[in-house]
């Protein structure tokens, strides 16, 4: 489900209504205008009820008991002593009846149980407790006794395919065979090139670290389930708790109206979801279950540490000759995506690539999709080889990356793009950041050294069916939008109430959304892919023409003039022939007389025989303090091709966010395994450093090429939430590099592993 190759392949397409009723937007009036959420005031004001607020009377509340060790095997439970606690309603373990649900499945064999007799790294679920205040849940969990037998470990995956290297799993500690690409002659390709550069670098693991922590509030009548979550995809958690209790789908009905951030790790139903769920029917009360904020760093998810070889050779002009490019990371002690070879095969024109992908098993959390999942990695990898191949050209590291854009994509069939603002994106951006100027007038001042750097990226996958939306227009006016896709906090809501507007003219106060509701709306693929603005969008307005035109159709009949010759002004419908000739909206016959004019959009099939891609070019400037190592990042420059901006305002938020990740995963984040313990020690975020406010740049400017896409999809946009991210810690890397002559090849760039290199070097002040 996760895996990368789902967002970039896309789902099977679909047939939909004829696009030809939609010509791309013209000149747009609330399409693209920096208009405010709409639930900006339900947000701000508290009112907005997020899953971690939801409460329903009589509800009962969770917690789970997760193993100390990282990796053991669950010899005994005894719960007597927790039984007997108060307040407690019921305890779930590995020897409980109905507990023994498979779990973590991949090509089709799966890797543990909801509760498994063996843990495979800290945090594994052990058992959990139901009782009637969350103190009381917990105070229980203290009462457990569990008797291990511990076993060895494995953390790092470079170690874990060593012959003498701990089992995560029997049978050895490959998740499948290593994953290859190749085209071209390599070792041709590397004999034609006039420079060639090759250098092993590698990024730390990150958490997700989402403000709302993960969980779920599951409630029973009789065999119908319904589960409020905290979710990037309602659908997804429907199947998932489904699947796992061998319910129908119908019996299901997943809510997630509100959700505090998932950037990935919301894509799928949680072991809580359904742990929730079997305590709600043992219990016959509702269940709340949400984790702490240790539990979300140990087992909710993260982009996995990866590292990374890279060579590549060019002519003198720059031209790419030969890339070869291989990578291990590890899923975690259970399968996900690893792989980051995707940016060094199809971000440039390279005849001749080879790439491998590696991921194995260790004994650490389970690494979740995390936003652009595998291709800040990738970006970390090769940008810097780029950087230091421009470098030994003597090229400028613009100029060499704008001799390599792609018409076509190569690792895909060498179709061509919808649109590709690569180019544009390294234009636009190195003229708003003053990349020549600056860089020409640079001069080293004391310990304080500035620093200049670029990078590139894209995104591979730009959405697609299957989506339906449906709008409903009220007799007074007033407009329903229902639709599955979650609002993960990028403002769908807010974009398909625009999209809604700009074809039936109504006012953005009189649309209602609703949404993320298995039970009652229509179903989306989850929200995240960077794909829900071009993948739902096109679906909301394929809805809202449909309502016009029947809106139009029954004005016609009243005026007696041929439907084509009308059109929608405001609240009236007027000819444009005849401007006397007019009717209020409202006044429309078979609105009256329905009440409402429903209009259903699906998704069509992507255009046939081409490739969507976003592209981005980040620029940032640093401040580097050579006594300490410590870098600021002063200023950064974000170039990105989306296509169509749907919302200046959503767009920038999104992009600055961005950023900040990129910030993170280029100097401040890394999860920190004890290799003595296997246990992690910095779960919480005093110790594991996400950007604060004072290390995000004042000076940041949020760049659009704003292409005109007409193939791309009926809202001619192409999402920018992932690509936003992609390119920023290579940048930031590239800058230091300019800064002080070293480049740091591990993420991230902390003072004292700067310092080191700069004593390493002589160079520190
Ligand atoms: Mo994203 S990693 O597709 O939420």
């Amino acid at each position: 489900m996760t895996d990368l190759l789902y967002w970039l392949q896309g789902p099977v397409p679909e047939t939909e209504p004829p696009t030809a009723e939609m010509p791309p937007w013209g000149e747009t009036k609330v399409v693209g205008k920096p208009v405010p959420r709409v639930d900006a005031y339900e947000r701000v004001s508290g009112s907005a009820v997020y899953p971690l607020d939801f409460a329903l009377p009589d509800m009962l509340h969770a917690a789970i008991l997760r193993s100390p060790h990282a990796h053991a095997r669950v010899k005994a439970i005894d719960t007597s002593a927790a039984e007997k606690m108060p307040g407690v309603r019921a305890i779930l373990t590995a020897f409980s009846p109905g507990a023994d649900v498979p779990w973590y499945r991949s090509r089709g064999r799966f890797y543990s149980k909801l509760f498994d007799e063996r843990v495979r790294h800290e945090g594994d679920e052990v058992a959990a407790v139901a009782a009637e205040t969350r103190a009381q849940a917990f105070d229980a969990l203290k009462a457990i006794r569990v008797e291990y037998e511990e076993f060895a470990f494995v953390l790092d995956p470079r170690e874990s395919l060593a012959p003498d290297a701990p089992l995560v799993h029997d049978g050895g500690n490959r998740y499948g065979e290593p994953a290859r690409y190749e085209r071209g002659d390599l070792a041709a390709g590397f004999a034609a090139a006039d420079a060639v550069v090759e250098a092993t670098y590698s990024t730390a693991c990150e958490i997700h670290a989402p403000m709302e922590v993960h969980g779920s509030v599951a409630k029973w009548d009789g065999n119908r389930l319904t589960i409020w979550d905290s979710t990037q995809g309602v659908f997804v958690v429907q199947q998932m708790v489904a699947g796992a209790l061998k319910l129908p789908l119908a019996n299901v009905r997943v809510i997630g109206h509100y959700m505090g951030g998932g950037f990935g790790s919301k894509l799928e139903a949680g072991k809580y979801t359904v742990i929730a769920a079997l305590l709600a029917k043992t219990t016959a009360r509702p269940v709340k279950l949400f984790l702490t904020r240790e539990e979300v760093f140990l087992n909710a998810g993260n982009r996995p540490a990866n590292t990374m070889k890279v060579k590549i050779g060019a002519k003198k002009d720059g031209a790419l000759t030969a890339i070869e490019f291989s990578s291990i990371g590890s899923g975690g002690a259970y399968p996900n995506g690893a792989d980051t070879s995707f940016l060094a095969t199809d971000l440039y024109t390279c005849p001749n690539v080879a790439a491998v992908d590696e991921n194995v098993a260790i004994n650490a959390g389970r690494a979740r999709a995390m936003r652009a999942p595998g291709f800040p990695q990738g970006a970390w990898a090769l940008e810097q080889a780029m950087d230091e191949l421009a470098l030994k050209l003597g090229m400028d590291p613009v100029a060499l990356r704008l001799a390599n854009v792609p018409k076509v994509s190569q690792r895909r069939g060498n179709l061509p793009y919808t649109s590709t603002g690569l180019a544009e994106c390294l234009r636009d951006g190195a003229k708003a950041f003053g990349w020549e100027t600056t860089r020409a007038a640079k001069k080293d001042d004391g310990p304080i050294r500035k620093g200049y750097g670029v990078a590139a990226g894209m995104w591979g996958y730009g959405g697609g069916p299957p989506a339906r939306v449906v709008v409903k227009l009220f007799a007074d006016g007033s407009v329903n939008v229902n639709a599955g896709a979650a609002d993960i906090g990028t403002g769908t809501k807010t974009v398909m109430a625009q999209t809604v507007a700009e074809e039936l003219g109504v006012p953005l106060e009189k649309i209602q959304i609703e949404h993320a509701d298995t039970g009652t709306t229509q179903y989306s693929g989850p929200s995240g892919g960077s794909k829900t603005v071009p993948s739902d969008m096109p679906a909301a307005r394929a809805a809202a023409v449909e309502v016009r035109t029947k809106l139009l159709a029954g004005a016609a009949e009243e005026l007696k003039v041929p439907a084509a010759e009308l059109k929608l002004e405001g609240a009236d419908v007027v000819s444009t022939k005849d401007p006397a000739k007019k009717l209020a909206v409202t006044e429309v016959p078979a609105l009256q007389r329905n009440q409402v004019i429903v209009g259903v959009g699906t998704r069509g099939p992507n255009v046939e025989g081409k490739v969507i891609s976003m592209f981005a070019a980040h620029f940032a400037e640093v401040e580097v303090n050579v006594r300490t190592g410590e870098v600021s990042v002063t200023k950064l420059v974000a170039a990105q091709d989306s296509a169509r901006v749907m919302n200046r305002l959503t767009f920038e938020c999104q992009v600055q966010g961005g950023l900040v990740m990129g910030l993170g995963l280029g100097r401040t984040e890394e999860r920190v395994l004890d290799r003595q313990t296997g246990k992690m020690v910095n779960a919480n975020w005093h110790d594991y450093k996400i950007p604060t406010a004072l290390d995000v740049p004042v000076a940041q400017e949020v760049l659009s090429a704003e292409l005109v896409d007409t193939e791309c999809n009926t809202a001619g946009a192409k999402g920018v939430g992932e690509p936003a991210t992609i390119p920023t810690a290579a940048a930031i890397a590239n800058a230091v590099r300019d800064a002080v002559g070293l480049r740091v090849h591990d993420s991230p760039i902390t003072p004292p592993k700067l310092a080191a290199l700069l004593a390493a070097a002589g160079k520190k002040g």
